[in-house]
């Protein structure tokens, strides 16, 4: 019978069989899927697993922390953070079109993380890499496995072959809502196991126009008030994603405290969905819509104007790049 105890049983025994007394890494991203199948995984061989955890500088408000101090805090989880933000805005800078910034965050992604991980296989035998593959993904990629690495659609290559590992997929034969009942099982923080989806290459996605530090900032500030309002009205879970998206390149005209301003416009992206193939604009409550409108616009000084995205996909992607 499917019980969270009884799956966490039954994986931890597989881990152990698997692993034996080899070493194994991880790659964090800050989503759920990499948080619990880390989890398992420290819970089967301890300190034989060390995680990696590449801040690339583009996650939102909170985030980077959420990994480094409150997962660490619920798991005991060894961690290594290697903070990257510098060369991500770096090989970012200037580039406004999306797939070059797809490709770019994927490459430094990929690089960084080899970087780190040839420094956790110097120090010990690692021959293992997990992976959060879920049951949907297993399906759509045809139900492959092998000593690949890092999911496609998280927009990294492959790694070289003389840095190959056999994989560990304890979520394979999963779906998410499972994958967060043993998430709060394992004692995960529960803002780490309700996240949303969102995408590898993060906040670069949601400015749109030529990425940077200021900007970051900016959409960081609006972002997290309306994560905020979501979660005070109990919308959180009635929403697939809700990005905000922050027109870096667009000015509007407006009256603000002293007088005229020449700001930017965000743009409000609730969704609603069931696998993100397609989806349709969720129908928040106004009240909410305008007390994101005004909060963002009273405490984020460079923006001016907060717009509703009322498109559904197709024709719109959920995201704007
Ligand atoms: P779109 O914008 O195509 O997005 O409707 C569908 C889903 O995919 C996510 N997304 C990405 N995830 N790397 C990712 O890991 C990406 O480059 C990427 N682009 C879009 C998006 O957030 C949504 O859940």
């Amino acid at each position: 019978t499917w019980t969270p105890e009884n799956i966490i049983d039954d994986q931890v025994a597989r881990i152990r069989a698997q692993v034996g007394d080899k070493e194994v890494i991880c790659g964090l991203s800050g989503g759920v899927d990499s948080a619990v199948a880390a989890a398992l995984v420290h819970k089967a061989v301890g300190d034989q697993l060390t995680c990696v955890f590449v801040d690339h500088g583009l996650l939102r408000a909170g985030e980077a922390e959420q990994v480094e101090k409150d997962y660490v805090a619920a798991t005991g989880i060894k961690l290594k953070v290697v903070d990257a933000a510098d060369r991500f805005l770096g090989a970012l800078d200037g580039v406004t079109d999306p797939e070059d910034k797809r490709k770019i965050i994927g490459r430094e992604f990929i690089r960084v993380f080899e970087a780190a991980a040839r420094e956790v296989a110097a120090a010990g035998d690692v021959e293992f890499l997990v992976q959060g593959t879920l049951y949907p993904d297993v399906v759509e990629s045809g139900g492959g496995t092998g000593t690949a690495n890092i999911k496609s659609h998280h927009n990294v290559g492959g790694l070289p072959d003389d840095l190959q590992f056999s994989l560990v997929e304890p979520l394979r034969t999963l779906f998410k809502d499972e994958v967060r009942t043993l998430g709060l099982q394992l004692g995960l923080p529960e803002a780490m196991v309700w996240r949303h989806p969102f995408p590898g290459p993060g906040l670069a996605i949601r400015i749109i126009g030529a990425v940077s530090r200021d900007r970051l900032e900016v959409l960081r500030a609006a972002d997290l008030i309306a994560r905020e309002e979501l979660s005070a009205a109990g919308l959180d879970r009635d929403v697939w994603q809700f990005p905000v998206v922050l027109l870096a390149d667009v000015r509007s005209v407006g009256v603000q405290g002293d007088g005229r301003t020449y700001g930017h416009p965000v743009v409000l992206r609730p969704v609603s969905s069931e696998d993100a193939m397609t989806a349709d604009w969720s129908r928040l409550p106004y009240d909410v819509v305008a007390r994101i409108s005004t909060r963002i616009t009273n405490e984020v000084p460079e923006v001016n104007r907060v717009v509703l995205d009322v498109t559904s996909k197709p024709p719109g992607t959920i995201e704007w790049e």
